[in-house]
């Protein structure tokens, strides 16, 4: 049985996270996302919320969500995940993604895959999101409705 893991902020989750997951969930037996919380960064949504939305937009028996702390080396460990999984948009992602995953490699032997996001989300980042529908604008069609709902609460128009 392999165990792949996605990793990442997902403050908030976009349909561009969600695609990446739903592709994992067709390919590996099971997918676990991480959530990282990291101490330094007050995020918009709690990981108590991003986890609630992530489980509501991932309705798929072999995909759970969970959260983690300190290195992802050590979740990995932990939770017997055989290998990570990123979502890669754009040439300028490689570089810091590379590194990563050779540091991880290095630190426990992990393999990182890559997958290449749908083109129409190339763009998309939580940080824009979070931006453009702090500003009043339109982030409707770039992120699931549960997501949607949540903005619509902490940004009331
Ligand atoms: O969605 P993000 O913010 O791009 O996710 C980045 C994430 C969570 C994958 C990265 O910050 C991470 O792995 N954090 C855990 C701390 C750690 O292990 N750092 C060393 C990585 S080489």
């Amino acid at each position: 049985m392999t165990v792949a893991l996605v990793p990442g902020s997902f403050d908030p989750p976009t349909k561009g996270h969600i695609d990446v997951v739903e592709r994992c969930a067709n390919i590996f037996d099971e997918v676990v996302v991480g959530i990282v919380r990291n101490p330094s960064k007050t995020p918009l949504f709690s990981t108590e919320e991003r986890t609630e939305l992530l489980q509501a937009c991932l309705p798929y028996d072999n995909v759970s969500v969970d959260s983690f702390s300190g290195l992802l080396v050590d979740f990995t460990n932990r939770r017997n995940i055989d290998v990570i999984v990123k979502g890669l948009r754009a040439i300028t992602d490689f570089e810091y993604e590379i590194q990563m995953a050779q540091m991880n490699r290095h630190l426990s032997g992990i393999v990182t895959l890559f997958v290449a996001t749908k083109p129409e989300f190339g763009y998309l980042s939580s940080s824009l999101v979070k931006q453009v529908r702090s500003l009043g604008g339109d982030v409707d069609a770039l992120v699931p409705a549960p997501v949607k709902a949540a903005l619509d609460e902490r940004f009331p128009t």
